[in-house]
């Protein structure tokens, strides 16, 4: 087990740019793979999980090419994938289960999807019920609620599903089936979710619209291959903007971060503690807005935060919990159930790892409550396998009273593969 030990900074300081966004990422792959003609991607993660996506569609025949810099994704064509010989491993990656659960449900070929012991224990109901009531074979363990999943393809009717959670891995699971359903496939969500799906749908020509929080598309219609730039990853900026924003004396400017308004939450929620931070330069890239963000530190303020704010940065809480202990005053988070369903229990994971540095935080059944203020006190921290726990715990370490331990932080790869290198370039201890 790989573990790090770590002193305080006295400072953050520095200029960064942060690997490729994940989500748009597994999305490039899909999408290039069922266009016609060449798809080319830059700035694409090369963490686990979004390898995972790549040597699934590998493993069903296409072609991609790899300089190092730029993938060459030689699409097939909507109906040009081939039957996979084995089963398709997603490792730790809820992307690439929930996505090509919905795309392979259409398919004229078997397949079998399945993941590590993580996600092996994540439900999947969400995306099999719906798929099911389009006309998708798909069975599991436990009625089909746990992977592996054993899709046999078949012909699709579209449907108008409400979705009752906002998640974009169930959003985009009935999306994707839709290309290959038949009439219009829509869904509805509580909140909007994050929405690449819908915009690099609509680049690569496929017939979508959208409006508010409902998506809908036509199915049937040809992708055409295009030129991808992914921005850099908000979700991996949010461990770097938390920590320029805590740690006293520092100055931090992030370039090229992908600032689509669904997963902003996370600066729109440090604004409102009190964050000091910006955004420069705002321009769009392949669909997707994208900018400089400078931060620098600031005295937070516990807030209140619930409601539409939470699916903009969901996955943004456990480095939240960092920002809500040291800041001053209370902080409570509801509605965010959904943290109990990520890689790990989140909610859980963030308050036994924060009671263990000495913070007062209580776990409510949809949330958080943080009284603030903590000194976090030396500490040894377990992953839970969970990579943005380890990443948070490693934040939360740069401002302890001395030298922390973080355990079990190989995970740290599936999203985030030189976290600790950049950390250590920008922390002045
Ligand atoms: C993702 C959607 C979110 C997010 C995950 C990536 C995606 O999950 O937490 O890290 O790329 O669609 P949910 O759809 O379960 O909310």
């Amino acid at each position: 087990m790989e573990s790090y030990t770590v002193k305080p900074a006295v400072s953050v300081r520095g200029e960064i740019s942060v690997p490729g966004d994940k989500s748009i990422s597994h999305r490039s792959i899909m999408l290039g793979s069922l266009a016609n003609g060449i798809t080319t991607v830059s700035g694409f993660l090369r963490g686990e999980d979004n390898m995972a996506t790549l040597n699934a569609f590998r493993q069903m025949g296409v072609v991609v090419e790899d300089d190092g810099t730029t993938l060459r994704i030689h699409g097939r064509g909507l109906h040009g994938l081939t039957e996979p010989e084995d089963m398709l491993d997603c490792g730790n990656s809820g992307t690439s289960i929930r996505l090509l659960t919905g795309l392979l449900a259409g398919q004229s070929f078997f397949s079998v999807l399945t993941g590590d012991k993580y996600l092996r224990k994540r439900p999947m109901k969400r995306v099999v019920t719906p798929l099911a009531a389009m006309g998708a074979r798909i069975a599991g363990r436990a009625g089909g609620e746990k992977a592996p999943l054993a899709i046999t393809g078949s012909k699709l009717q579209g449907i108008s599903y409400s979705s009752p959670i906002a998640s974009a891995q169930v959003k985009s699971a009935i999306l994707l089936a839709g290309l290959y359903a038949e009439g219009e496939t829509s869904v509805s969500e509580p909140h909007l979710s994050r929405d690449h799906s819908e915009r690099m749908l609509k680049h690569f020509g496929a017939d979508i619209v959208s409006s508010g929080a409902v998506a809908t598309v036509r199915g049937g219609r040809e992708l055409q291959g295009r030129d991808i730039v992914v921005p850099g990853d908000i979700s991996s900026a949010a461990f770097f903007i938390v920590a320029a924003l805590i740690v006293p004396g520092s100055e931090l400017l992030i370039r090229g971060v992908g600032v689509n308004p669904t997963r902003t939450g996370i600066i729109d929620i440090l604004r409102k503690m009190g964050g000091k931070i910006s955004l420069l330069d705002e321009r769009e890239v392949s669909g997707e807005p994208v900018a400089e963000l400078p931060g620098r530190s600031s005295e937070l303020r516990g807030i209140e935060i619930g409601g539409d704010l939470i699916p903009r940065a969901i996955d943004e809480f456990p480095v939240l919990c960092i920002a809500a202990a040291t800041a001053n005053g209370r902080t409570v988070v509801r509605d965010a159930h959904e943290l109990r369903v990520k890689e790990t229990d989140r909610i859980k994971a963030m308050a036994d790892n924060l009671r263990l540095a000495g913070v007062e935080v209580e776990e409510t059944e949809d949330g958080m409550i943080f009284q603030g203020g903590a000194v976090i006190s030396r500490f040894v921290a377990d992953s839970c396998g969970d990579h943005r726990i380890a990443m948070s715990m490693l934040i939360a370490s740069l401002v302890a009273k001395g030298e922390c331990t973080i355990n079990d932080t190989e995970c740290i790869a599936t999203s985030f593969p030189n976290f600790k290198a950049l950390l250590d370039q920008v922390a002045v201890r």
